[in-house]
């Protein structure tokens, strides 16, 4: 079997170590892995596989010789080196939001539209994870009855922001329970016992970035402009798994039974649904899982066309590094790893 090199750019973050689970969990065909992450983490050895792997500095050299290069340090990085990793002759998966709206680039979620990853000229963009486990249970749904509209609600866990704003929640909630006051550094207030309904930067039509990425980016994946999206993102004090709660018109009624029955085939889902015990999807117990969980799927009692879902997934793993190591899976079984150009 063909082996290859593989490098991880933000490999000390929350979504690196992620990253390095997952290659590891999936057997991923690695010659070797190179841990890459800035000048601060220089030097430090992690542990992979029982072996230790010292990080380095990333810089314009660190891809000669790279096949395949993940990307989880940010847009900016991801604007200055993937073109080098590119130049050097790498295929760059990339988490940030950098390139998810450039139309040389296909946005790829693998049980939606993987034939994207034909056209990719060396970048294939990773969507933001509130929109990939959205698409995951929409998509079949859409396929059986055209979705004209969705209103989606986020309840997004604090990894979602980085390793810093999970040790400000340990801090604050500690700060909270001794009586102290809890000092917000990453997000403008008290993130412990509380609820931000901001996520990204407010525009001047009073939604956020994040929100118009949820409706961007699903219209990219989904291939369709057709489809009204309004979406309200807000933090939760929750370490990791996002939450959605999703109502969607359908061209004609969605009966809820009907609804279960596509979702029990589709790729990546799993039905979490009997009211009767209390079974429905959360996020603790999404954490360190594969699937997009889905429950309380019920009728919207607002339109006659209307269904309502809950949608939780780990935002680390599917909302982000399991989502890009599954695209380059699809890229090496395809044989499209070098279609650049
Ligand atoms: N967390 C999620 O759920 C999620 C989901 C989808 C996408 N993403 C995206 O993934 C990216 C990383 O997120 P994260 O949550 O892992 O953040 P994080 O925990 O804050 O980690 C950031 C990583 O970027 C590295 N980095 C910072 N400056 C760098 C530089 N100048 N050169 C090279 N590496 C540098 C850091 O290295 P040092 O340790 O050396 O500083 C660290 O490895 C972001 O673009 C984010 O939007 C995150």
């Amino acid at each position: 079997m063909k082996t290859y090199e593989v490098a991880i750019v933000g490999a000390t973050g929350m979504v690196g170590q992620e990253f390095i689970k997952v290659l590891r969990q999936r057997h991923f065909p690695m010659s070797s892995l190179h841990l890459l992450a800035s000048d601060r983490s220089a030097g430090k050895k992690l542990l992979v596989n029982y072996q230790e792997i010292e990080v380095k500095e990333t810089l314009p050299e660190s891809f000669e010789g790279i096949d395949i290069a993940f990307f989880s340090a940010g847009a900016e990085i991801s604007r200055h080196f993937s073109p080098m990793a590119v130049q050097a002759g790498a295929v760059v998966i990339d988490n940030s939001a950098a390139f998810r709206q450039d139309s040389r680039v296909p946005l790829v979620v693998p049980e939606v539209n993987p034939e994207d990853i034909r056209w990719h000229k060396g970048i294939i963009a990773n969507p933001n994870c509130s929109t990939i486990q959205m698409v995951v249970a929409l998509s079949p749904l859409h396929k059986a009855n055209p979705i004209k509209r969705i209103v989606v609600s986020t309840y997004q866990a604090v990894s979602g922001t980085g390793a810093a704003a999970v040790e400000e929640l340990k801090v604050q909630a500690k700060q909270v329970l001794d009586g102290q006051n809890a000092v917000p550094h990453v997000y403008p207030h008290q993130i412990a016992f509380n609820i931000l309904p901001e996520i990204g930067v407010f525009l001047d039509d009073g939604y956020t970035r994040e929100e118009w990425k949820m409706v961007e980016e699903t219209r990219k994946i989904m291939g369709t402009d057709d489809i009204a999206i309004s979406a309200t993102c807000a933090r939760v004090p929750v370490f990791t798994g996002h939450s959605e709660s999703i109502h969607v018109e359908f061209t004609s009624p969605m009966p809820p039974d009907e609804a279960q029955r596509i979702l029990a085939d589709a790729p990546g889902v799993k039905i979490l649904d009997d009211t009767t015990i209390s079974l429905y999807p959360q996020p603790w117990s999404a954490v360190g899982t594969d699937e997009v969980f889905v429950g309380r799927i019920h009728r919207d009692a607002s339109h006659p066309n209307g269904l309502v879902l809950w949608v939780v997934a780990d935002n680390l793993r599917k909302g982000a590094a399991l989502n890009a190591v599954q695209i380059a899976e699809e890229m090496i079984r395809r044989d499209w790893v070098n279609q650049g150009g």
